[in-house]
């Protein structure tokens, strides 16, 4: 922490080998820059798709503190169980039940109490349980356990919200302004340059883009998605080779939550 405030980092999808090696090389450097309290990634395409337990430690190793998924979260069998057993692991919480994994977790660090919650949009997408109720009913069951412990509920809330939809990420964003402290689109892999602060002081950005190799289709091999759209055969897709960047938001927070600035950025 420092007297500014708390700093965030968010980063995009890791896509594939390529995206873990800049992840491994960057990260690092990053949190010194920035001075970062919290490291958030998305990861559930480290492993095309999926993502395994030597990919997720690899993150965290790196510096990431909390690994959050999507619908490609369970793609790997042998991840449910290392994802059952770690909560620094994230599956959107919104899914039917049951499923394995959580989709919230409060994490302690540097004298800090952060909620990250994770959740699925439904536009273009798998049709899960409704995200904006799911959402109610985390930070309702989060405010009531805190206070049948005797404990404020933690005001540092991060959101890695998992959606094709700019337009469900926006009504989104604007249902949870003042109620979360970030909210972070995932999945297109294209980072937005919409990135704001809401009128009730929430950070928010429709999506951070990308940890994987930028001259790609959405990080893989350009060929075989070029095969795949001209001909309509679905062809085993490849992790895009070459150097990565790492992509995403670095946010600095009162100690209350209330997003103070927003940056966003792509580094090689
Ligand atoms: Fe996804």
């Amino acid at each position: 922490m420092h007297d500014e405030g708390i700093t965030i980092l968010m980063l995009g999808d890791v896509v594939g080998s390529a995206g873990l090696a800049a992840l491994e090389r960057v990260l690092p450097g990053l949190i010194d820059r920035y001075g970062a309290d919290l490291v958030t990634a998305n990861g559930e395409n480290a492993a095309i798709f999926g993502i395994t337990e030597q990919d997720a430690r690899r993150m965290l190793a790196a510096g990431v503190d909390v690994i959050t998924g999507g619908n490609h979260t369970w793609e790997k069998r042998e991840f449910w169980s290392f994802m059952d057993g770690e909560q620094r692991v994230l599956r959107p919480a919104n899914y039917p039940s049951p499923a394995s994994g959580r989709g919230f977790v409060l994490i302690e660090k540097g004298g800090c109490r952060f909620l990250v919650i994770n959740l699925q949009g439904r536009e273009y997408m798998t049709p899960v349980d409704c995200p904006f109720r799911t959402l109610d009913k985390v930070l309702l069951d989060v405010r009531t356990e805190a206070e049948r412990d005797g404990e404020a509920p933690p005001c540092l809330v991060l959101l890695d919200f998992h959606a094709e939809s700019t337009r469900e990420k926006e009504a989104l964003g604007f249902y949870v302004d003042g109620r979360v402290s970030v909210f972070a689109g995932t999945h297109t892999h294209v980072q937005t340059a919409d990135e704001k602060i809401l009128p009730e002081r929430t950070a928010y950005i429709s999506d951070l883009g990308m940890t994987g190799v930028l001259d790609s289709i959405i990080g893989m091999d350009k060929a075989i998605c070029m095969e795949r759209a001209r001909k309509q055969i679905a062809y085993p897709l490849r992790g895009a080779e070459g150097l990565a960047n790492v992509q995403g938001i670095c946010v600095r927070l009162t100690k209350s939550g209330k997003a103070l600035s927003i940056k966003r950025f792509s580094v090689a």
